[in-house]
């Protein structure tokens, strides 16, 4: 058995490296002896067992296998499945350590195999050096690429000195109510301080959430204060403490509290992912609240399978859309609510089999037809009160109910008989929950980017406003009048 180990030290923050090397699927991106690569099936690239075609610059194939993860301890172990090179029994871990300073990276990978007689010397140095140490330096080419990107940083930063505010607009509530409540106003971003980051915004993702916080049903905010809870950016500069952020990375974020609806905002970096190159700030700003959402709530929630049927309400809104694109590409059978004819086209072109239009929250009837009366094995709603006792009518036995917003208002309690009566499951989760871990987020921010870039989901931003125009996203939001995501522009 032949055993190769080589070791370095990389010149970034641990988060930074491992935000990389966790990607399954990353090595185009930085690893000089790659020229292609692709995950098998369409699988995350961050799924235990998944597999990785490599096509090497040289002309070899190498399939691998990811055999664990480890975002706490950064270990990454996998082996060859088959290769054009003879190695035989290769298995390899690639491990992180944070260097005392924090700002640094001890990075150590070995693996064992097998060689045929004869080439055992060749192939032991092909891995050691050709793989691990030009691997080292690619990735390190690749962080100075993305760190310096000087450009990106004195643009967004536009001349501020350090320790200086930031001049900057953004949209208040003025007071609970109405979107005439909103008002635009000069809010300066701070310098920020420890453990926080100041970023200048190039797009703002408007949610249904954001709704709920300007009328004071979700006390998240006391007016006057800014709102939205998503956006895409450029790092300005970063407070003491925050490895995983540098002055001109791309980034994004969906988190509480609000205050996304301005042109710069000084935030905790906790909550801030580095975008990936292919992914832009405006699908960033489109993406991250409502993506993740759909990521949490098939996976996690509640795990579709193939074969299940899934009811989606408003199937042609801004989660609705990624929950239907998704769902079919699990394999099930999507039905979906919709409010007018060209919601249901929008609808259908992106995986929902069966879109039933209607305003009067009557649906049941048609989802028992379309299951020979069996009914939906999972519900996505985020309707509400209006839809409540047609979800419960519309579920097969031992369905699931995941009611995760209330466009039509709060549900009333419900009691346990309700549920008893066909063994129903009632969820009600948040998205801020399933991303509070910083682990938590990667994975899930992750999969969405990896599900984008698969073309699982699509981002179609349909409905663009200038900052200032925030009210008008209210209106035709709450008005119905919009399909998939909205964005502001500071
Ligand atoms: N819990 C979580 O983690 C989480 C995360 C993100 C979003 N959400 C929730 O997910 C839902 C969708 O959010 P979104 O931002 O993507 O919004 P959206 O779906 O783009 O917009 C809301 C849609 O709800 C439908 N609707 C039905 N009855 C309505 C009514 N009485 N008033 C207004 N709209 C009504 C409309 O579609 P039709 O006209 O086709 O009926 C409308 O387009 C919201 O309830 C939101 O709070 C929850």
């Amino acid at each position: 058995m032949i055993r190769v180990t080589r070791s370095a030290v990389i010149d970034a923050p641990i988060e930074r490296v491992w935000a990389v090397l966790r990607d399954f699927n990353s090595h185009t991106a930085w690893h000089p002896v790659v020229a292609e690569s692709e995950i098998e099936g369409g699988e995350p690239s961050d799924q235990i067992g998944c597999v990785r075609r490599f096509t090497l610059r040289d002309g070899n194939r190498i399939r691998e296998q990811l055999l664990a993860l480890s975002d706490r301890e950064h270990i990454s172990t996998y082996c060859i499945l088959d290769a054009s090179v003879p190695l035989r029994r290769y298995v390899a871990t690639l491990q992180l350590k944070r260097v005392t300073d924090g700002e640094r990276t001890f990075w150590h990978w070995q693996s064992t195999f097998d060689a045929p007689p004869g080439r055992e010397r060749e192939l032991a140095d092909m891995v050691g050096t050709g793989v691990y140490e030009g691997g080292f330096e690619g990735l390190r080419a690749y962080l100075r690429r993305s760190r310096h990107a000087p450009d990106r940083a004195a643009a967004a930063g536009r001349a501020v000195a350090a320790g200086e505010a930031m001049p900057a607009q953004g949209v208040v509530v003025s007071a609970f109510g109405g979107p005439e409540v909103l008002r635009l106003q000069s809010l300066p971003a701070r310098p920020p301080g420890p453990g926080e980051v100041r970023i200048r915004q190039t797009a703002v993702g408007v949610n249904y959430i954001d709704v709920y916080v300007r009328a004071g049903l979700y006390r998240l905010i006391e007016p006057p204060a800014a709102l939205g809870m998503e956006a895409a950016g450029v790092v300005v500069d970063v407070g003491d403490g925050v490895a995983h952020l540098l002055p001109g990375d791309r980034v994004a974020y969906a988190c509480t509290p609000p205050g996304a609806y301005v042109g710069a905002r000084t935030m905790p970096a906790d909550q801030v992912v580095v975008l990936p190159d292919d992914v832009d700030e405006e699908t960033a700003a489109a993406l991250m609240l409502k993506g993740m959402t759909a990521a949490y709530l098939l996976h996690r929630t509640h795990r579709v399978r193939a074969g299940e049927t899934v009811l989606v309400h408003a199937a042609a809104g801004g989660v609705g859309l990624f929950l239907c694109q998704w769902a079919k590409a699990l394999g099930a059978k999507v039905i979906g609510t919709v409010s007018t004819d060209e919601k249901a086209r929008r609808a259908r072109a992106n995986g929902c089999e069966l879109p039933l239009v209607g305003r009067d929250y009557r649906f049941a009837p048609a989802v028992k037809a379309a299951t020979n009366g069996r009914g939906a094995d999972v519900i996505y709603d985020g309707l509400g009160r209006a839809g409540m006792e047609e979800n419960l009518e519309a579920l097969a036995l031992c369905g699931h109910w995941v009611s995760y917003g209330q466009a039509s208002g709060p549900l009333p309690p419900i009691g346990p008989e309700a549920l008893a009566a066909k063994s129903l499951t009632l969820s009600r989760p948040v998205v801020f929950h399933y991303t509070a871990e910083r682990a938590a987020l990667n994975e899930i921010a992750q999969q969405t980017f990896e599900a984008l870039r698969a073309g699982v989901i699509r981002v179609e931003v349909r409905h663009r406003y200038p900052l200032a125009a925030a009210a008008e996203a209210h209106r035709d939001l709450e008005a119905r009048r919009t399909t998939g995501p909205l964005v502001l522009l500071p």
